[in-house]
C-alpha cells in the first residue's frame, strides 16, 4: 500500500495503513483533531455525534487490550454502531477466507474494518479490495501499527512540547515490532533529530532498513542525553526460533531501572506501547514514575482513534 492508496485524489484520507509516507501536514491534523476532540471531553463528556450512522467493525484475529477497547470507544463515543467481530465463533472456523468474510460485512453496509492480523499486508490487501469502505491497520505483523506512532506522536508532543529536535531512544526487541516502524515512520516525520535502536543484536533489524537510525547493543550508551526513552516488550508470539535469553540476564542489560534511566536527560520521557513485562524490560518504580506517560499514551489512543475515524468517514 502506498501512500497515494491511503489518500483519495482530494487529500482526504481514504484507509490508514501505515505512516510510512503519510505527509507530515497530514499527521499534524490528525494529532491537531484529536487534541480538540480530548478537551471537548475533558470539559463536557459529551462529543459531537459526528459518526451517527456509520457502522465500524473491529475484525481483530491477533489479541489486544488497548487498541481494540480504545477504538470500540472511540467510535461509540462519536456515535457509530460497532460490531466487535468474533472470529472464533465465526465462519473463518469453517473455511471462509479474510477476503470473503470483509466482502461478506461489507454487503451489509459496514462503513471502516479496523483490521489487526499476524500476516504483513493483510490490512493493505484488504484495502485494495474494499469497494467502499475504510481499513484502518491495527497492527499487521511487524510491519506497522500507525494509530500506535500517532498516539505516541501526540504524547510526546504534549509532555515535550515538539518532536522537532528530539533525540528518541527505541529500546528492546526492534525487530519484530510494527510499533518501532511505525514509530520510527511518525518521529522522522515530524522532524525528531536522532533515533537510536536498541537492543541485541538478534532482537535488531537488518542494516539498512532503517537508514537514518542508529543501531546499538550498549543500552548504558544509547541513553546518553535521550529526551525520549520507548521501550518494547519480546515479542514471543513472532519469533520462530528464540535466541537464548533469559529473563534476568535480558533485564540486566537491557532493563530501564531508575539507576539506568538517569543517564538520559533529567526530564527524559518513559513510554511503552503495552503490555509491560514489569522486572523485564521495565521496572515498575520506572514504569509508574514521575517521568512515565504510559498511561497516558493509552488515554491518547482513545482520541488519537477518533480522530482517525472522524477524517475517514465524515461526509
Ligand atoms: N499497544 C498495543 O497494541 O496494545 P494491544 O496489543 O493491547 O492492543
Amino acid at each position: 500500500m502506498t501512500t497515494d492508496q491511503q489518500l483519495a485524489a482530494t487529500g482526504r484520507l481514504r484507509h490508514l495503513i501505515t505512516l510510512d509516507g503519510l505527509p507530515r501536514a497530514r499527521i499534524e491534523s490528525l494529532l491537531d483533531e484529536a487534541a480538540h476532540l480530548r478537551r471537548l471531553w475533558q470539559q463536557q463528556h459529551v462529543l459531537p455525534q459526528s459518526l451517527a450512522g456509520r457502522t465500524v467493525v473491529n475484525l481483530f484475529f491477533e489479541a489486544s487490550t488497548r487498541t481494540r477497547t480504545s477504538f470500540d470507544l472511540a467510535a461509540r463515543r462519536l456515535g457509530a454502531l460497532v460490531v466487535n467481530f468474533d472470529i472464533a465463533s465465526s465462519s473463518t472456523s469453517k473455511g471462509e477466507s479474510t477476503e470473503d468474510t470483509l466482502a461478506t460485512l461489507e454487503a451489509m453496509d459496514a462503513d471502516a474494518f479496523v483490521v489487526r492480523h499476524k500476516e504483513n499486508g493483510t490490512p493493505a490487501q484488504l484495502a485494495a479490495q474494499a469497494r467502499r469502505a475504510a481499513i484502518l491497520n491495527a497492527g499487521d505483523g511487524n510491519r506497522a501499527h500507525p494509530t500506535q506512532g500517532l498516539l505516541d506522536l501526540l504524547t510526546i508532543r504534549d509532555r515535550k512540547g515538539r518532536v522537532d529536535g528530539l533525540n528518541v531512544v527505541i529500546c528492546g526487541d526492534i525487530r519484530h515490532s510494527r510499533v518501532a516502524r511505525s514509530d520510527v515512520h511518525g518521529l522522522r516525520a515530524l522532524g525528531a533529530a536522532s533515533i537510536r535502536l536498541c537492543g541485541p543484536a538478534p532482537l535488531l533489524p537488518d542494516a539498512g532498513e532503517f537508514e537514518h537510525c542508529s543501531l546499538d547493543e550498549d543500552f548504558d550508551a544509547a541513553l546518553g542525553g535521550a529526551d525520549v526513552v520507548i521501550m518494547l516488550r519480546i515479542q514471543r508470539e513472532r519469533i520462530e526460533d528464540l535466541p537464548d535469553l533469559d529473563s534476568t540476564g535480558y533485564h540486566a542489560r537491557y532493563g530501564l531501572t531508575a539507576s539506568r534511566l538517569a543517564r538520559a536527560h533529567r526530564d527524559a520521557l518513559v513510554m511503552h506501547p503495552g503490555p509491560i513485562n514489569r522486572g523485564v524490560e521495565i521496572d515498575s518504580v520506572v514504569a509508574d514514575g514521575v517521568q512515565s506517560a504510559i498511561l497516558d499514551q493509552v488515554a491518547n489512543g482513545v482520541f488519537v482513534r477518533m480522530a482517525v475515524l472522524k477524517q475517514l468517514l465524515e461526509p
